[in-house]
């Protein structure tokens, strides 16, 4: 838990309400149609978009891999499923319920064509698990790869994506992450595609033919590319699907957690609703952070409005965990209805140390202004002037922690707080 120095410069009182800045624009459903000077490929490749009727908002949920890998079964899906009720994390807001890798045998259907559900792990196949799950109120994620093979070696969607994607359909899949292992080489990218535009890659295509078969079903599917931050996705991501991943696996590290939040804090342009950057999955719970690197790790994948999806077995988290990614105020910043923008950096005083990944974010919310603070290094005093708040200016403010949901009083011209080791402050400001 931070420890809280506060240096106040005066009080006064004020009825001021700072304004929620609303940005609410969304991109549209179908892009513009390939140019003349096309050629190959991308002449001929899709252009359709990803549905509209979900994805506006950052997917909230649980995804199989970091807890199990490739040791799944209905059972501990269905399990993550009836813990997101008993938890309470139905309620906070989290939704799918995602299959990772390795849910398939290894081979086709001969005679469909489809992939078929291992009936050693999902003895009543997908859509006996999305049944289970669906009547709980949530809804189902399925994993494939936008390659020959999934990263783990089970049958892929590339050339296979119609049939895929109706299966899915049928079996009422509701999100589908797709990877990009086991590319074949005339597939792959070797060099910038015309005018520099790597929406038509080839990496881009591959995609693009699966938003397409997608569209076809009529099934409106949240659509995430696991595409590791190959291609300048974030240029391209959100024609073609909702979220894409930024970077390489996480892992349970805080030399992980803060280089993905270092790579990602350079592409927020691209963040706003139906267009999420996707910092990977969560590793709280999984060991390896300390309580205030678990704190970060939620903090800043809600702050920056990536997908956050739980990454554990949801038995093992302890009650201080469960605060955590239950905070409601922090939901309400990834979830806010209204500001589809996450918080970025700025330039907290004239001598703030230059720091990867930035130390000092600032957005907005429907509430008001935000500030948010990383501590990279150990345990010190973390000094803003309001005035370089974008759009705060200079004056009297109120200062609100968002962790403990308590007002810390009024302040004049700047706000000190001491933050523990890689803990994140999290605080909403008012005009006093
Ligand atoms: C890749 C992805 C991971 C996970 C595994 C499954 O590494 O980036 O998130 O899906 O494949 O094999």
């Amino acid at each position: 838990m931070a420890v809280f120095l506060l240096r106040l410069f005066s009080c006064v009182l004020g009825a001021l309400v700072v304004s929620a800045i609303v940005h609410a624009s969304a991109p549209s459903a179908t892009t513009t149609a390939a140019t003349s000077t096309l050629t190959g490929i991308a002449a001929t490749a899709p252009t359709i978009g990803p549905s509209q009727q979900v994805g506006r908002l950052p997917a909230l949920g649980w995804n199989s891999w970091n807890a199990y890998g490739c040791n799944i079964n209905e059972t501990k899906v269905v399990d993550a499923a009836n813990l997101f009720v008993s938890l309470g994390l139905a309620d906070a807001g989290y939704e799918y319920v995602n299959i990772d890798d390795c849910w398939s045998l290894q081979t086709r259907n001969a005679s469909t064509g489809r992939i078929v559900p291992d009936p050693s792990k999902f003895p009543n196949g997908i859509s006996g698990v999305a049944d289970q799950v669906h009547a709980l109120g949530l809804k189902l994620g399925i994993y494939s790869d936008a390659g020959t093979n999934t990263c783990s070696g089970f049958p892929g969607s590339l050339g296979n994506e119609a049939v895929d994607a109706e299966a899915f359909a049928e079996w009422g899949v509701d999100y589908l992450k797709y990877d990009n292992c086991n590319v074949p080489g005339n597939w792959t990218d070797t060099s910038t595609p015309p005018d520099n535009d790597w929406y038509n890659s080839n990496s881009a295509i591959r995609y693009r033919q699966m938003t397409a078969a997608l569209n076809q079903t009529g099934q409106p599917v949240h659509f995430n590319l696991c595409i590791w931050g190959n291609a300048n996705v974030w240029e391209w991501g959100a024609r073609v699907g909702h979220s894409w991943r930024m970077t390489g696996d996480v892992s349970a590290s805080w030399s992980s957690i803060s280089s993905i939040i270092a790579a990602n804090a350079q592409h927020l342009d691209a963040v706003d609703f139906f267009s999420h950057n996707d910092m990977d999955m969560m590793e709280i719970g999984n060991g390896g952070l300390t309580l205030q690197e678990q704190r970060t790790h939620f903090a800043a994948w809600a702050f920056l409005k990536s997908p956050i999806l739980l990454g554990t077995d949801l038995n093992n988290l302890n009650a201080t965990q469960l605060d955590i990614i239950t905070n409601a105020e922090l939901l309400a910043f990834h979830q806010d209805p209204d500001v589809g923008t996450p918080a970025t950096p700025f330039t907290a005083t004239a001598s703030a140390p230059t720091t990867s990944p930035p130390e000092f974010y600032a957005g907005n919310s429907s509430k008001g202004t935000h500030v948010f603070i990383i501590n990279t290094g150990t345990m010190a005093a973390k000094t803003f002037e309001f005035a370089n708040v974008p759009g705060l200016g200079s004056g009297n403010f109120t200062v609100h922690d968002m962790w403990a949901g308590e007002d810390l009083g009024t302040f004049a011209d700047s706000f000190s707080i001491t933050v523990n080791t890689h803990d994140t402050a999290a605080l909403l400001i008012d005009r006093a």
